[in-house]
């Protein structure tokens, strides 16, 4: 849906330009410019998340930047299927790859501690960034790592080559049971959370935790609210399941 709605955003702003250049004689620099602020607008009024706006604004500018450095056909067909392969289903509306700080990981190594877990899953674990760390410093603790996207998934994997209590597992964690871990930790987006929210409810055994950073689920109510003093100032979310 958000790639169609992107699509007609940079149509709209084309359009309007191109009826613009029937009139006015402007250089086709101010010509790209103006394209970019039109697509950025329509994108606003499609009601597109606002992370949008940038890459409409920059999108034919950049197009005619890259077509004046006349790189060879194939540099794009490469740096598309890379990005694919990062990024993965983006393009469906689900949530890119950002990387949790060291600060998630040592708050989430106190909760483990603290919850004597014994098993722990990263819902969308990018490269590991939390998962190797808690491998590392818990042998005892079985840790999963769950991501779809296969670059993030293969660094991930080889990241943690070495440690025999981390799976990583490429599939979608939409897919996996929750019932067998002791502290489920996630970093999404604001979109996935009341989804989260009912397979939490439906699958967790209770007393277990749901730790969210960033993105809390609408309606519920944290057991304990944690702010970290990282650079995103991130906040974690503790979800208590009820007996
Ligand atoms: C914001 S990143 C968080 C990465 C990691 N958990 C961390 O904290 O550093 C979200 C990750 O979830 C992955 N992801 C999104 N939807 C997914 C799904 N349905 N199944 C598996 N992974 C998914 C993305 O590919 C991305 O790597």
């Amino acid at each position: 849906m958000q790639l169609i709605k992107a699509l007609l955003a940079q149509s709209i702003g084309a359009a309007t330009v191109f009826l613009l250049l029937q009139v006015l004689a402007i250089p086709i620099l101010w010509a790209a410019l103006l394209q970019g602020a039109a697509s950025a607008l329509a994108s606003r009024l499609l009601r597109q998340p606002s992370w949008w706006i940038p890459m409409h604004l920059l999108f034919m500018p950049a197009a005619l930047v890259m077509l004046h450095l006349q790189l060879p056909a194939w540099s794009y067909l490469l740096a598309a299927s890379i990005l694919l392969l990062v990024f993965w289903g983006t393009i469906k509306g689900d949530v890119p790859l950002f990387l949790s700080s060291p600060a998630v990981s040592h708050a989430l190594s106190e909760i483990l501690d603290r919850e004597q877990a014994s098993a722990f899953i990263d819902l969308g674990a990018g490269i590991g960034s939390v998962t190797l760390p808690l491998a590392l410093r818990y042998p005892q603790v079985h840790v999963e790592a769950w991501e779809h996207a296969p670059i993030p998934w293969l660094v991930a994997r080889w990241r943690s080559r070495h440690l025999p209590n981390c799976r990583v597992i490429r599939q979608s964690f939409w897919d996996c049971d929750l019932s067998v871990y002791d502290v489920v930790y996630a970093f999404l987006s604001p979109f996935p959370m009341p989804q989260l929210g009912e397979k939490v409810r439906s699958e967790m055994r209770p007393a277990s935790l749901l730790v969210s950073s960033s993105f809390p689920i609408p309606g519920w109510e944290p057991e304990s609210v944690i702010p970290l003093e990282d650079r995103m100032h991130t906040t974690l979310y503790c979800y208590r399941i009820p007996s």
